[in-house]
């Protein structure tokens, strides 16, 4: 996949599938699919480090998962996530965060909200980075949302994300992100934008879903969403596959004699 692709997939009607990923090892099982692209999402300041929130993740951070992530799947296409405001202290810091971001191996760059970001989103793309926006559930914004919850409800909260998701459209993003947002909604933006959408927790009338690797899989299993399917009993797998192996060690069954160096 590259950027051009993104458009080229919503003109043909052909959904684009997404999912986040954090490490090298996950990125080449997902390399090994016919999985789209992936999302180095700030959400692994959550899954992986089990901050109750996105806000903890930083620029070092991100760019040291998006290096990970590029050295176990070198032709996947890869958007890094800019984290909690690390593209709100002016245009250079911006630039320096994103830069962080592609020099680490992203093919693009996330933001979250239209409303401050639009001279960056031109600033950026004018400067040869992809910017794929993010609107609805915007988790960087958690603390003013009051929690995690549906957005765009009603008919002012709609017409004012249907305005934000045009205006990042006209800055140059190449995809936006809808994070749940009803699904009518959704559908919406996603007919009225030349660029695609892709949804998480935002109905099947996008362009494109994003997931959560961890929640696909079934291994995340404190809190899940609505809008999640899991497509194995991640958790239930590895924890047998981890009690069989503590079985083998204390029963003395592992090594055996073909496990051994004679
Ligand atoms: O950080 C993340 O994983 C995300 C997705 C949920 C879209 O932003």
């Amino acid at each position: 996949m590259i950027v051009q692709d993104f458009a080229r997939r919503k003109r043909e009607g052909v959904p684009i599938s997404m999912v986040t990923c954090y490490d090298s090892w996950s990125a080449a099982l997902i390399a090994a699919t016919d999985i789209d692209c992936v999302l180095v999402g700030d959400s692994l300041a959550m899954v992986v480090y089990g901050h109750p929130n996105t806000l903890p993740a930083d620029v070092a951070t991100m760019a040291a998962h998006t290096a990970a992530v590029r050295r176990g799947a070198p032709q996947l296409f890869v958007v890094g996530d800019l984290p909690f405001l690390s593209y709100r202290k002016g245009l250079e810091a911006a630039v320096e965060a994103a830069g962080a971001l592609m020099r680490a191996g992203a093919n693009a760059v996330k933001l979250e909200g239209a409303a401050g970001n639009l001279e960056l989103v031109r600033h950026l793309v004018e400067s040869g980075v992809p910017v794929m926006g993010h609107l609805g559930l915007t988790p960087q914004s958690v603390n003013l949302l009051g929690g995690f919850k549906v957005q765009g409800r009603g008919e002012a909260a709609a017409a004012a994300l249907l305005s934000q998701a045009r205006e990042l459209a006209a800055a140059g993003c190449f995809a936006l992100v809808l994070e749940a947002v009803p699904a009518e909604l959704a559908a919406a933006v996603t007919a009225e934008l030349a660029i695609p959408t892709i949804g998480i927790g935002a109905g099947a009338r996008v362009d494109g879903q994003v997931l959560v690797l961890q929640d696909l899989l079934g291994i995340t299993t404190a809190f899940r969403p609505k809008f999640v399917r899991t497509w194995l009993d991640g958790s239930g797998l590895i924890r047998d596959a981890l009690q069989a192996y503590h079985r083998d060690v204390t029963s003395r069954a592992f090594p055996n004699g073909e496990e051994s160096y004679r």
